[in-house]
């Protein structure tokens, strides 16, 4: 039988970005050790602020070109205090989203077995918050468009253009109308601002009430993004999949997390679903500073991330085997071997021995 070898762009970045990276590696080679019917084949990027601080570059010039060599992109995480986080964002993970056409992020959220919500509501039910997040991941607010006049003066200007097309909202309102027709539930709410922001959230309501026409089976409705964090917190169980812009739904899914319980757990992809070019997946949060080198972060994000790259790596024959792993991380949360940040007292490097041992069992 032939083994499908899969060629992954590893991206540890910094910080805990470096810790994750590696746990994540080491889980993904113990599934496919375990399943046979495929392996990893990983190219390290060693592209950082660390980095830039020592040669001025993150990527080189032709860092595209080396990753469009891939199958896939694992990225950690990027930034660090030492160099402006508008530098690391826009050096590194903001031009791979665009360059490699990702326009949509992906972002699940629920409440694992073992880990406790803040929400009074959810601690007697957990699958009382079960939602997908799809962001707007190629333009909008962070479509970079805009500049500063008279700067360092006390006269500075400062636009911020925020960019919507129909073709880019068209596209994200198809891949979230199928997301939420393939869950259970076929619930859809639209998130925007288009009281106050008169042009381009006009222009996402508009489309989303055409394209909501091809889709008579899927329930949808629509939000005014304030109202939105109040319905999260309150009503979690009346919603299911959820569109929103890149900004929007950038701050959404942060609460999102927070509200399952960590920003620890919370994993993202970032998809061309064209495939022309690799899809990127990586956990939403940072590099977090303030733990980095202590062997402390909580790896269940980046291996809930590596799950979703394998689901899409298989093109739905690794279905069964995302979900696997998928089971191996609820099992030792539910056993308790947790980091700090879900109340436990494991470190990085137990959590993911854990999770190997545990696959080793599933399977
Ligand atoms: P952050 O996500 O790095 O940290 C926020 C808080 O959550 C910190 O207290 C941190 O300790 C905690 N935390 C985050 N991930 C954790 C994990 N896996 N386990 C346990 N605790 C965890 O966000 P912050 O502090 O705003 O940003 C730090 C740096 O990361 C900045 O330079 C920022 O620009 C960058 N950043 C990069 C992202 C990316 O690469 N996609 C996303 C968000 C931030
Ligand atoms: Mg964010």
């Amino acid at each position: 039988s032939s083994t499908q070898t899969f060629k992954i762009a590893a991206i540890p970045g910094d910080g805990i970005g470096t810790e994750i990276t590696q746990a994540a590696i080491q889980v993904l080679d113990k599934l496919a050790e375990v399943d046979g019917s495929f392996k990893f084949e990983y190219t390290n990027f060693d592209w950082s602020s660390k980095a830039y601080k020592e040669r001025g570059w993150y990527m080189p010039p032709d860092g595209m070109a080396q990753l469009q060599k891939h199958d896939a992109i694992y990225f950690g995480a990027v930034g660090w205090p030492d160099v402006p986080d508008h530098i690391s964002l826009w050096s590194l993970i903001l031009p791979i989203r665009k360059d490699m056409n990702q326009y949509v992020n992906v972002r699940p959220t629920r409440i694992l077995p073992g880990t406790r919500s803040p929400l009074s509501s959810c601690q007697s039910d957990p699958s009382t918050l079960d939602w997908i997040i799809i962001r707007e991941n190629s333009e909008g607010e962070y479509a970079g468009q805009g500049g500063t006049t008279h700067e360092n003066s006390p006269h500075t200007i400062a636009t911020e253009l925020a960019i919507f097309s129909r073709v880019g909202i068209e596209r994200i309102m198809r891949f979230a109308f199928e997301t939420a027709k393939a869950r259970p539930r076929k619930k859809l709410t639209m998130v925007t601002k288009s009281n106050a922001q008169r042009h381009g959230m006009v222009l996402w309501d508009k489309v989303f009430y055409e394209v909501a026409e091809e889709y008579p089976d899927v329930e949808h409705d629509k939000m005014l993004v304030d109202a939105m964090t109040v319905r999260m917190v309150n009503n979690p169980e009346s919603l299911d999949t959820i569109v929103a812009t890149n900004l929007h739904a950038d701050i959404l899914s942060d609460l999102a997390a927070a509200l399952s319980g960590s920003i620890g757990i919370a994993p993202s992809s970032n998809l061309d679903p064209t495939r022309k070019h690799p899809s990127m997946f990586e956990p939403i949060h940072g590099s977090a500073p303030d733990i980095a080198g202590k062997g402390v972060a909580n790896p269940v994000g980046a291996f809930w991330s590596a799950a979703e790259m394998v689901r899409w790596l298989g093109q739905g024959k690794l279905d069964g085997t995302a979900d696997k792993l998928m089971q191996a991380i609820e099992n030792v949360t539910k056993a308790g071997v947790k980091t700090r940040d879900l109340a436990g007292n494991s470190n990085t490097k137990e959590v993911t021995e854990a999770v190997c041992r545990e696959i080793g069992i599933v399977f």
